[in-house]
């Protein structure tokens, strides 16, 4: 008989959950993996591998995109949770890829039962689903992760724990690709050959099956144990499904809550969030985007920066939008804050940041739920001096130039949060801890 027995009550107090405060691509692999030292688990709670995850260690370049960024370290437990939907043949080839790095895989990585498929049919739809829409595309990562989470929704999901029973897996896939061979035919698109799609997905769970846990028990052992959790959002806040601007979203829930129903780990567990943010905003895909400006984006690409790790799409750039950030730390109960990217506006006379919005005759101090009203918004900036002073240097906080650390400091004080963190590199070392 399967128990629960061992279990002994929580004492361990340390358990983070990694938000991003933004729209996405805030450098949380990077924040993670400088946590991740600390840290005995890592989980990945919600999204799928629409997330692209940077870590550079000793200049060698890791994207994840579904394997959590602790898998760079020893000795450290990843988890895969049931909130994540999981495309099984994706994921074989990033562990493939991370093998051939020499990253070393095995009994450190769990992948949840119960997380949901990402299969060809969802790819297929995304794509159609986005070509109908014309200029209200919303510019998915074209992963599937919509019609995925949408299928997860309506009830009728395949998951993990059916891709690894051949035989159900077998007779359910024949039957979703029939019915969204179906869908696909309206669309104008070329049908799915189920033999291929069955051969291709079957190989890829023999592969994940050594993988394959029960997490939510394993969650629950570990912090018995009082072995220290960390939750590792993708996406942003403005990309929730619930929080974000709607429908210029994801299909999950990004924002703090998702961290908890994504792993089964209870929310009284959790000790602190951490929001990560860049110094200015990106976004990529469509939606409102407040401080958008092409000069800093000219700037920030010239650099070779702001190119989508998944997809190596040119993200779109702006001036950091403390509203929206503010509404972020509001929504996540972010304690603290770490601020990437500062070295991305080294050369800049002035930095701006909004500081609020007007839109026909009214001031704004919180985002609209309205994107029409949100996206015709004219931002209202305050402005500070620029520091013209390279920063990738820096290992301390005194060894910032002033300006660039008032800059920061009126960022804490804007968003109401604690500035726990500022990096000025991808490099692990290039961390400076407040
Ligand atoms: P989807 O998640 O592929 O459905 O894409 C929905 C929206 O979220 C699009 O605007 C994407 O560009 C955006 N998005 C999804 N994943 C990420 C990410 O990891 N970083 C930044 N944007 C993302």
């Amino acid at each position: 008989m399967k128990s629960h027995a061992g279990c002994q009550p929580f004492y361990n107090m340390a358990n983070t959950i990694l938000v991003g405060a933004q729209w996405g691509d805030e450098g949380k692999g990077k924040i993670i993996d400088v946590l991740t030292e600390d840290a005995d688990v890592v989980v990945r709670s919600q999204g799928g591998n629409n997330a692209g995850h940077t870590v550079f260690i000793k200049g060698q370049k890791y994207v994840l995109h579904l394997v959590p960024s602790g898998i760079l370290r020893k000795n450290k437990v990843c988890v895969i949770g049931n909130g994540v939907v999981v495309d099984p043949v994706s994921l074989v080839g990033e562990i493939e890829g991370l093998r051939k790095l020499g990253v070393e895989i095995g009994e450190n990585l769990f992948l949840s039962e119960t997380a949901h498929l990402v299969l060809p049919y969802h790819r297929e739809l995304d794509a159609q689903r986005e070509a109908v829409k014309g200029d209200n595309k919303i510019g998915t990562t074209k992963r599937g992760i919509g019609p995925a989470y949408g299928d997860k929704v309506a009830r009728t999901g395949l998951r993990v724990i059916d891709l690894i029973q051949p035989e159900r897996f077998k007779e359910r896939l024949q039957q979703k690709i029939k019915e969204n061979n179906e869908i696909l035919k309206a669309f104008g698109a070329k049908p799915l050959s189920f033999k291929k799609v069955h051969e291709e997905y079957r190989a890829a769970g023999d592969y994940l099956k050594p993988f394959v846990a029960n997490t939510v028990t394993l969650l629950y052992k570990a912090m018995s144990r009082g072995d220290s959790i960390l939750l590792e959002g993708a996406q942003g806040t403005f990309l929730d499904i619930d929080h974000g601007t709607y429908p210029y979203v994801t299909s999950s829930n990004t924002t703090a809550g998702g961290a908890c129903t994504g792993s089964g780990i209870p929310p009284h567990r959790v000790d602190s969030v951490m929001g990560v943010m860049k110094a200015y905003t990106t976004r990529v895909g469509g939606g409102p985007l407040p401080t958008e400006n092409a000069v800093i984006a000219d700037m920030l690409h010239g650099m070779g920066r702001e190119f989508g790790a998944t997809t190596g799409r040119a993200r779109r750039c702006g001036w950091f939008d403390s509203v929206a950030t503010r509404h972020a730390c509001m929504v996540n109960g972010i304690d603290d804050l770490a601020v990437t990217n500062l070295d991305g506006l080294d050369t800049l006379e002035q930095v701006r940041v909004c500081i609020g919005y007007r839109h026909e005759g009214a001031t704004y101090d919180y985002i609209p739920n309205d994107v029409a009203i949100l996206a015709a918004c004219e931002p209202v900036y305050a402005e500070f001096p620029g520091w013209k002073t390279p920063t990738d240097k820096a290992r301390k906080w005194k060894e910032l130039p002033v300006k660039a650390r008032s800059y920061l400091k009126a960022i804490a004080e804007l968003t109401g949060a604690n500035l726990a963190i500022a990096s000025v590199g991808p490099g692990r070392e290039q961390t400076i801890f407040l």
